[in-house]
């Protein structure tokens, strides 16, 4: 089985994903790394550079080859792999996908002095995040099988919580 994590900047996917990875003793990929990888340029980079649009589009290609891709994983993607039909429809299709879900206040804490996330290199984060949140909580709940509220829980108790929802799905 392919597991999917899902949800907004800093909800805890890539920390979350290597930890579950270790712990079932299966592969750990994160798209934005991959993407990376492949063009050589940070994600900021690719944004400044190459435009969102491009960006997205290596974001599909990559969850194409993740998901086509044989055997069990764990996989963590960037916050707007959802805005895309195709990828809903991918992640539809082909993973156990599970949405952490972050709030807003959260997210400012946990982003606090971070330059690595091009969407938030703006004057009002807050409404940045609120907006990105409206637009697409709907989409993240279309796409995923569980949901974890994650605010408030360490590292630790959000995979406790995922190894209990594995257990009985
Ligand atoms: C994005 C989230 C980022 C990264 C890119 C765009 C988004 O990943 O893919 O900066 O649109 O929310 P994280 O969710 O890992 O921060």
């Amino acid at each position: 089985m392919k597991i999917v994590l899902v949800g907004g900047m800093a909800a805890g996917k890539t920390t979350l994903g290597q930890a579950l990875a270790n712990q079932k003793g299966i592969p750990f990929y994160d798209t934005d790394s991959l993407i990376e990888t492949k063009v050589g340029m940070a994600v900021t980079d690719i944004f400044k550079n190459l435009g969102e649009v491009k960006f997205r589009d290596l974001e599909t290609e990559v969850l194409r080859e993740l998901l086509d891709s044989k055997g069990n994983c764990v996989i963590s993607t960037g916050g707007g792999i959802i805005k895309k039909f195709e990828n809903r429809i991918l992640l539809q299709d082909g993973a156990y996908v599970i949405f952490l879900d972050v709030s807003v206040e959260e997210q400012l804490r946990r982003t606090e002095g971070d330059t690595g996330r091009p969407l938030l290199m703006v004057q009002d984060k807050e409404a940045t995040l609120q907006t990105l949140r409206e637009e697409r909580f709907a989409w993240y709940q279309s796409v995923a099988q569980s949901t974890i509220a994650v605010d408030g829980l360490s590292p630790e108790e959000v995979l406790k919580k995922v190894l209990i929802l594995l257990t009985v799905m």
